[in-house]
């Protein structure tokens, strides 16, 4: 597959069984979601053929191909965005009704299918409401309504949290057993290591890499180019520690505990630059949070942890204006910023990277980029401080932006909020759709970023990673911080707070 002088797939062949599991990673651009687009059929291969059950698909319309059995998910979610879980999901067995004879009761299927996913609590949401991990098992119930013979799933994983993740394991173990084949793109890769019987790796267009997991998890090659070998605490160790089955071992989940990063100087007796004092806040009449206080010192990291549905990421949207409060206050440098509107805080110093979706699909890199002149960074400094961190981005400075791959968006995304000049960063889930390679090397950026003076708070699902770079962890348990303290302390409050959500 060819963009122009861009070679995104180069002579790519591989199979994927039904009944099984197939695992296809790699790093960020390298041409994953373009072979998934290639299979469905919303982009015509340059070169080369696609067969499904012995026959030529290739030409083949994308709704076609839907009909002869391959469903799948999308990275950046595509569900429908004005309507509620179960008619999300409805849609898909209404069209499906069409297309054969033998017709399915829509509605008993859907209520069979949110169960079988795990999201019938929220059948009634709309999905805009619910969190991402959730949304993304709507798009699988969504798919598996149609009844799919293959089932393409790009980064399903991201935004479950690690109990979440182990169950949504199980369940494509499940589907598999029934006899769907599974094509797997997921950069969480204890989950790829756990669930498939057979991986690809990608990189730069070309399959460098193939075997079982133990295979694939034992090649230099592979550990060079997106594991890592360096790290010890991130990817490499947790498919290390993952040597088959898809138990989450209390090992895997002992979080590895760096060195305060300077002891001396103790941050968290520093002034708070951002703060939440007994904030309450929720969706409705749902209340999330049950009065929350934390305080982010300047020049502090702050890790705000704990299992997903705890209200982390409404702790992040109400620090950004999005979610107004019920209760309590909002400080920014001492200030009472409480009801302002996103724009206000903005103005304020509040940066917001929101979960996956910062930047403009419909720019080019680097008119997202002048997007963040409008704190007074000239443009120049912008673009250096984003193409001296992702090289990447330079390349592409006049490709659209929602053409890139999800993580190159990721890195995007990061570029533009640091050009702002922001006095507190606000991160949820930097390493969402991001190489576990790319992963380490961010965060190595956001350590720098705080020691430039910038408050950060983070939500990160990849808890070892996060705590590497942390001042002050802060736990986070049914609308409460249940513990606030240095890294190093909280070690064992870590665990549990992990564990306790997996019985
Ligand atoms: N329409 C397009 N025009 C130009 N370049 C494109 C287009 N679509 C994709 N690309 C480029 O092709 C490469 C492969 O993109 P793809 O989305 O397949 O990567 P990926 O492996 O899914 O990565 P990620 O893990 O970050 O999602 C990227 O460098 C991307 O920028
Ligand atoms: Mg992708």
């Amino acid at each position: 597959m060819r963009f122009g002088g861009h070679l995104a797939v180069d002579a790519v062949s591989f199979e994927a069984g039904p009944g099984t599991i197939t695992g296809l990673i790699g790093p960020n651009g390298a041409g994953k979601t373009t072979l998934f687009n290639i299979i469905t059929g919303l982009l015509e291969p340059t070169k080369g053929q696609v067969f499904f059950g012995g026959r030529t698909i290739t030409r083949m319309k994308p709704f076609k191909r839907a009909r002869l059995g391959i469903g799948r998910t999308f990275q950046r979610l595509e569900l429908f965005t004005s309507l509620s879980v179960r008619d999300n999901i409805r849609v898909a067995g209404e069209i499906r009704n069409r297309w054969h004879k033998g017709r399915i009761d829509v509605h008993a299927e859907a209520d069979r299918i949110m169960e079988l996913i795990g999201v019938d609590h929220l059948a009634d949401r709309e999905v805009t409401e619910i969190p991402t991990g959730m949304a993304r098992r709507v798009e699988l119930g969504r798919a598996l309504m149609t009844h799919p013979k293959l089932l393409l799933l790009d980064e399903p994983a991201s935004g479950q949290d690690e109990t979440e993740t182990q169950e949504f394991g199980e369940l494509l173990q499940r589907l598999a057993a029934e006899g769907t084949g599974i094509l797997l793109v997921e950069h969480d890769v204890s989950l790829v290591m756990a669930v498939c019987e057979y991986i690809h790796v990608l990189d730069f267009g070309q399959i460098i890499a193939a075997g079982t997991p133990a295979e694939v998890r034992a090649n230099p090659v592979v550990l060079d180019a997106y594991l890592g070998s360096g790290a010890p605490d991130d990817a490499t160790a947790i498919a290390a520690a993952l040597d088959a089955g898809i138990v989450v071992s209390e090992t895997d989940l002992h979080v590895h505990i760096h060195e305060p990063r300077d002891s001396s100087d103790a941050v968290e007796l520093r002034e708070p630059l951002l703060e939440l004092v007994d904030v309450r806040a929720g969706y409705g009449s749902i209340e999330v949070l049950h009065g929350v206080s934390l305080a982010v010192p300047q020049g502090a990291v702050v890790a705000l942890l704990g299992p997903n549905g705890g209200g982390k990421s409404t702790t992040l949207k109400v620090c950004g204006g999005f979610v107004p409060l019920t209760g309590g206050e909002l400080r920014i440098a001492g200030r009472v910023l409480t009801g302002v509107s996103p724009d206000t805080l903005a103005r304020h110093g509040v940066c917001t990277i929101p979960e996956g979706k910062g930047i403009f699909p419909n720019l080019t890199v680097s008119e997202n980029l002048r997007m963040a002149t409008y704190t007074g960074t000239p443009l120049k400094d912008v673009e250096d401080i984003a193409y001296s961190r992702f090289p990447r981005l330079a390349e592409r400075r006049g490709q659209l932006a929602g053409t890139m791959s999800g993580g190159e968006q990721q890195m995007l995304a990061m570029s533009r909020a640091l050009g702002t000049d922001p006095a507190v960063l606000l991160l949820d889930e930097l390493s969402m759709g991001l190489a576990p390679l790319i992963v380490t090397e961010l965060y190595e950026v956001v350590a720098q970023v705080s020691e430039l003076g910038v408050s950060i708070l983070v939500v990160e699902q990849f808890a070892r990673t996060v705590l590497g770079i942390a001042d002050i962890a802060a736990i986070m348990l049914s609308g409460r911080i249940t513990r606030v303290g240095r890294p190093d302390e909280l070690e064992e409050e870590l665990s549990s707070a992990y564990l306790g959500a997996t019985t």
